[in-house]
Formats: structure tokens, C-alpha cells, sequence
């Protein structure tokens, strides 16, 4: 037998035109390859051959979870502008924030890319997904009100009430005896139980309980598997027909987990409607000043969204800034010696008297640059007419991005860049000379973006992070694990970061 022979009914001639079929499907596949490589308008930029002749090794590391770590290692080789895609061109420097994020001095901006953030058909738009920017401007203009320092004072007690809890669930998990007992506690699930309880409240006035029940709402799993779903859709949009095939093949369960997702956020909107809160709430901002004005479509999915950009990043900072903090002994204990000897009790601990504290506020710029919550590279297109990034002109519509983890682990960029430092972060760092930190480029670490699209959301983070933090080490003493240690590197990120369990002792402190 030949052996190219296909068995069917047309014998020897289907076999040709099937060779045939094959043969143009590899030419055309070299002909991509060789104009990619050699006549695409990008083809001076440097990059792996393998990543600019064609999209899969992108695809093959966004879907494994590695791609912001395969990058970085791509960045060391090749530079600060990278081309990772036959049309797709990342940038490792820091003017990228200014050249990408900010409007133009001409009006115009790079637009976020419909390939991450087009939302399904059906579904209205939310302030994260809203590509146009009046549309975007619009939402943000009616969610902004909540979101100011001045909202952040009367939110202020409902921070304190969860993170108070929080410390109560933690001593509860220590059995104080005639000598003082210590416990093992995986730190990732509290963090989160607070982080999402808070926002519940905020949003809506309705805490999701995690905290009391000492469990996870059933919305939390569904939201960070959503979220790994994502990437695929993601992947798929790069090939049309793929994407066809693979909406086709989503299976109506997960569809309809979907839609209860979204009506339980709608009726927890509409129950929070019904009802006048004694105290404010962001719904109740956004009814002031936006009631004739946003459809009631796009206020449930910019809940949806709230709920987790609201909670897991900032669950995430405090969970890696203390992984590093239990593996650096010197830093927590400089760090617990400026929360214990500042105040004497528990209930001194406020915002404003947090927000000055030098050491604290060092440790959590650290924790950004090290473990930054979103290390995703916030996709965006250059716009019409084309557009200058670091100093490269890119045709329009080019996609664009930026490496803020490549940036924070850059040794030109930084001095140790490995090494958990709080200090580059003091005052005296940026105007001592003699400081090992003095060259260090602190402002290529912007963990909430810049520009009309940064996170509306930062105060709440920052006011959360800092009081959770001093919380904390004050009440416990914390120790690190040997075997459970968790080297932050390692873990894969899927639009967020998957965290894995850390796990610390606890014990009372001396002035709990
Ligand atoms: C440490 C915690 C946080 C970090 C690092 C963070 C980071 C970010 C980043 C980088 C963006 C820009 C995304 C993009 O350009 O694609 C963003 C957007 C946003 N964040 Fe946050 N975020 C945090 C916490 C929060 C919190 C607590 C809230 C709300 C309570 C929030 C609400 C938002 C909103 C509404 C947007 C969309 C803004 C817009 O497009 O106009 N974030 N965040």
C-alpha cells in the first residue's frame, strides 16, 4: 500500500486532494512564518524567533500559568522592548507607564484590547471592560464618589469592625495555656474571608459572612475559577474559529453557573434597593449621583467586578507581603517594634495615624514591587495613526503591554533586586547618596496603574492593607515554617496570581 493512502469510498483521489489540502496548509503556515519573521512591520523589534514568527508559544505560556516569568527571562535577553507575538510587541521600561496609560498631549489613547476585555455578547458592560472611553468615563464618573479619601472616612469603621474580627479568629485559633501556645495557621484563606466580607459591606451593606461562618462563600471559587477560565476564552480569540468552536463547546452547566452568578449579584443589588441603609455604602453613592443615568445592567456587573478586584488583590498583597516578612526576621521585627512602641492598645490604631508611619508604608511598597496583585501586563492597542512607546514608533493597532514583575525584578533597576528591602523604600534611600538604594527606580513600581483607567479602588487597598498589616504584628508574634516556606516565584498567574497555602505560627504578643 502507498503510504499515503486514505481509505473512502473515492479512493486514490480523495487521498490527493486530502495531500493537497495538507501541502497548501504547510505552505501557507511557512509563507506566515517567513513574512512574520522577515517582512512584518515589527520584524526589527527583538524577540525569539519562535514567539515572533507565530502566536503559539505565547499561547502556550499564558495557558501554563508562566508567561510573566517566561517573559522576564525573554527581557534579560533580549532588552526592555520585546516582541512576544507575530503583532504584539511588551515593554520592560519604565516610561512605558507613561507612554501607554496616560492621554496623549493630542487627546488621543491606547485603548485597552477588545481581545482581553470584549465582553460577551449579552452581558453589559462594566467600568473594567468598557472599551470606548466615553463609555468607561461615564461609569467611572458615577462609581468615583465612593471611592475618594472623603468616602474612605466614613467607611472607615467597617474596615475596623472586619480586621478586629479577623484578629479574634486568629487568637481563636490559639489555645492560650498556662504556657503561652502557638498555632499553625494558613494565612491565604483568612486574608480572603476578610478582604471579601469587607467589600460585601461596602458594596452593598451586607457583609458575604466568611469570616463568622470561618469559611468560604460559595461565590469565592466560582469567581477564581472564572477568572482561569478567562485566559482560555483569551487564548481562543487569537484564532476565530477556535473561538467559535470552544463557545460552541462550552457546556450549558458552566453557562448557567455563569448567568446564577450574575443574578445572585443582581439580587443582592436589588434586595440592598429595597432597603434604606443607616449608613453609607458605595450603591448608595452611586444612586445619589448617578440614579436616572447608569442601567441597572451595567451597576450588577460593575458589582461583579467589585467583588473580586475588591478583594483579592489586596488579600494577595498582605499574603505575600507577610510571606516575605516571616522569611526576613529582621525586617518583621523593625516592623514590630514601630507598630508596638507607637501604640499602646489596639484601638489607637486609625488610619491617620498609620498613614505616616515609615517603616509600615516601606514594607508595603515592598511587598508591590515583590508580589505585585496584578502582574498581569494590562493589554491596550496604539491608537489610530500609529504611537511612540520608549522611544519605538508602532504602527496603529498595534497590541501593546507592559512587565511591571520583569521591571521589579530588574537589577538595573533596582539594587538586590532578589532581596526583600523595605529600606529602599525610607526617605533617607532617595536622598543619601551613600545609601545602596539611592540609584533605584522607585517609580517603576505602580502597582494600581496610572492614567484614566488606574484602579479607582486604591484608597480602600491602601487603608485596608495598612491596617490589617499593623493589626496583626501587633497582636501576634510570627514565625516562619521551615517546610511550608513559599518562594513567591514559583506561583503561576492566570490574569491574577494563584496562590498556594502560606502557612506561618502564630503566637500572642507580649502586649496583646
Ligand atoms: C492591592 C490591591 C489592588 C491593586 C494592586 C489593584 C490594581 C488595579 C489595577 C492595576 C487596575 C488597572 C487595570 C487595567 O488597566 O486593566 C485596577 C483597576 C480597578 N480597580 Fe483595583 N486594585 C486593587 C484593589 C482594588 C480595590 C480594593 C477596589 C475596589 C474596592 C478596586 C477597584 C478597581 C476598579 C473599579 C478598577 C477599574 C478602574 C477603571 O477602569 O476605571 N481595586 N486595579
Amino acid at each position: 500500500m502507498a503510504p499515503f493512502t486514505i481509505l473512502d469510498s473515492d479512493g486514490p483521489y480523495a487521498s490527493s486532494k486530502f495531500i493537497i489540502a495538507l501541502l497548501v496548509l504547510v505552505a501557507y503556515f511557512i509563507f506566515g512564518v517567513v513574512r512574520n519573521l522577515f517582512f512584518h512591520p515589527l520584524s526589527k523589534i527583538p524577540g525569539p524567533p519562535a514567539w515572533s514568527a507565530s502566536r503559539l508559544p505565547f499561547i502556550w505560556s499564558l495557558l501554563r500559568g508562566t508567561l510573566i516569568h517566561d517573559v522576564e527571562k525573554l527581557h534579560r535577553k533580549y532588552g526592555p522592548v520585546l516582541r512576544i507575538a507575530p503583532d504584539e510587541v511588551t515593554f520592560a521600561g519604565e516610561e512605558a507607564y507613561q507612554d501607554i496609560f496616560q492621554i496623549r498631549p493630542d487627546g488621543k489613547q491606547f485603548l485597552k484590547d477588545a481581545v482581553w476585555w470584549e465582553t460577551q455578547p449579552g452581558l453589559p458592560e462594566t467600568i473594567l471592560s468598557a472599551i470606548n472611553p466615553d463609555a468607561h468615563s461615564h461609569i467611572r464618573k458615577i462609581f468615583a464618589p465612593a471611592f475618594t479619601p472623603r468616602a474612605l472616612r466614613d467607611q472607615e469603621p467597617i474596615l475596623q469592625r472586619y480586621i478586629n474580627l479577623l484578629v479574634e479568629r486568629l487568637r481563636d485559633q490559639i489555645v492560650v495555656g498556662p504556657e503561652r501556645k502557638s498555632a499553625r495557621v494558613d494565612l491565604v484563606p483568612w486574608l480572603n474571608f476578610t478582604t471579601f466580607d469587607i467589600i460585601g459591606d461596602l458594596g452593598f451593606g451586607d457583609s458575604f459572612d466568611c469570616l463568622q461562618n470561618s469559611r468560604y462563600h460559595p461565590w469565592t471559587k466560582l469567581l477564581f475559577s472564572s477568572v482561569k477560565a478567562a485566559t482560555w476564552v483569551a487564548s481562543a480569540r487569537f484564532y476565530p474559529l477556535v473561538e467559535f468552536l470552544l463557545m460552541k463547546c462550552i457546556p450549558p452547566s458552566l453557562m448557567k453557573t455563569q448567568t446564577d452568578h450574575y443574578n445572585r449579584i443582581a439580587n443582592k443589588v436589588q434586595q440592598r434597593l429595597n432597603f434604606e441603609v443607616q449608613r453609607p455604602d458605595i450603591l448608595s453613592d452611586v444612586l445619589k449621583d448617578g440614579k436616572e443615568t447608569l442601567p441597572i445592567g451595567e451597576v450588577n456587573s460593575t458589582f461583579m467586578i467589585l467583588t473580586t478586584g475588591g478583594s483579592e488583590t489586596t488579600a494577595t498583597l498582605v499574603s505575600g507581603t507577610l510571606n516575605y516578612l516571616v522569611q526576613c526576621p529582621q525586617k518583621l521585627s523593625k516592623l514590630t517594634r514601630e507598630i508596638r512602641s507607637r501604640f499602646q492598645n489596639d484601638s489607637e490604631i486609625t488610619l491617620d495615624a498609620l498613614r505616616d508611619l515609615p517603616y509600615l508604608n516601606a514594607v508595603i511598597n515592598e511587598g508591590f514591587r515583590m508580589c505585585p496583585p496584578v502582574p498581569w501586563v494590562l493589554p491596550r492597542r496604539v491608537p489610530e495613526g500609529g504611537g511612540a512607546v520608549c522611544g519605538v514608533w508602532l504602527p496603529e493597532r498595534t497590541p501593546v503591554s507592559i512587565q511591571a514583575y520583569t521591571m521589579s525584578r530588574d537589577p538595573t533597576y533596582f539594587h538586590s533586586p532578589s532581596s526583600f528591602e523595605p529600606e529602599r523604600w525610607l526617605p533617607e534611600a532617595s536622598t543619601n547618596p551613600q545609601s545602596p538604594f539611592f540609584k533605584d527606580r522607585r517609580g517603576a513600581v505602580q502597582p494600581f496603574s496610572v492614567g484614566p483607567r488606574n484602579c479607582l479602588g486604591q484608597h480602600i487597598a491602601m487603608a485596608e492593607i495598612r491596617l490589617m498589616l499593623s493589626k496583626l504584628v501587633r497582636t501576634f508574634d510570627f514565625e516562619v515554617i521551615e517546610e511550608a516556606k513559599v518562594k513567591w516565584e514559583d506561583l503561576r498567574v492566570f490574569l491574577l496570581l494563584e496562590k498556594k497555602p502560606i502557612e506561618v505560627n502564630i503566637k500572642l504578643s507580649e502586649v496583646a
